[in-house]
């Protein structure tokens, strides 16, 4: 699957990672990029077509996917964080619905809507922005983390759905990158340009899987180790 000539559509595409992704697939030379976002007014990004989209909204998701039926690539991004405690936090349970109705479900409804149409096409893919959190604790992002796992573990179950119609479904696994999300947070960050070129190269090559930083990389090699991050989180 190639960039190049690609139709791309991206969801939450009007700022931050998505809007990374926007741009890299037009300077990779993709045929057209379709920017999803919830409010179109006062976009303006030469090259990208804005559309609404709203991933809670499923009237405007089946909008998006009848006026964009050339889609061979979605990029499954829009997302929201609330920072908590930890698993105690009596705030959980709400904070996690809130969440999952954007990370989780709208992931789920955009995914099968868009199914349809990628299927039209020879080859096409859906790359999912998950997080490093989908398998590390991380107690101040537990709801969060929660949906990131949740979408993680959809994303196994629509690539064997998928593989059927060749859709290839890769799973994008970060730490901290550097957008809106993350303004309050002091640590290093990745830059979203570097995020989503790092994922179509791994698109292009034909992986399933991107692990965009160090950190992310570093993680993923504990799982299986005899003493894994999530057990053991300050090896
Ligand atoms: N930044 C990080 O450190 C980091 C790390 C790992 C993974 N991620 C993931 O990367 C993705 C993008 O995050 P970001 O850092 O770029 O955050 P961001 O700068 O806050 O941007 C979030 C984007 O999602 C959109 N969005 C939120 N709710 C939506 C909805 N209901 N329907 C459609 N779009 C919606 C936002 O639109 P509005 O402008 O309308 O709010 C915005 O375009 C998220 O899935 C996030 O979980 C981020």
């Amino acid at each position: 699957m190639k960039i190049k000539d690609a139709v791309v559509f991206v969801t939450g595409a009007n700022r931050g990672i998505g809007l990374a992704f926007a741009r890299e697939a037009l300077a990779m030379g993709a045929a057209k990029v379709y920017a999803g976002m919830r409010k179109v007014d006062g976009f303006a990004e030469p090259g990208l077509i804005p559309v609404q989209l709203d991933v809670t909204d499923a009237d405007s998701i089946a909008a998006a996917v009848a006026r964009c039926g050339d889609v061979s690539v979605l990029v499954n991004n829009a997302g929201i964080a609330e920072v908590g405690t930890d698993a105690l936090d009596a705030s959980i349970e709400a904070s996690t619905r809130r969440i999952m109705e954007v990370n989780y479900y709208g992931l789920v409804r955009t995914t099968q809507a868009f199914a349809p149409v990628l299927a039209a096409r020879g080859a096409s893919a859906i790359i999912n922005v998950l997080s490093i959190v989908s398998w590390k604790n991380s107690p101040f992002l537990t709801a969060y983390a929660v949906t990131k796992a949740a979408a993680w573990s959809y994303t196994n179950h629509a690539r064997l759905a998928l593989q059927a119609q060749n859709t290839a479904v890769v799973g994008l696994h970060v730490g901290f990158v550097d957008t809106d999300l993350t303004a309050g947070v002091d640590l290093p960050k990745s830059q979203p340009r570097d995020v989503a070129r790092r994922s179509y190269d791994v698109l292009e090559s034909g992986g399933l899987e991107v692990l965009a930083d160090e950190d992310t990389v570093a993680f993923k090699a504990t799982l299986s180790s005899d003493r894994p991050g999530y057990l053991y989180p300050e090896a």
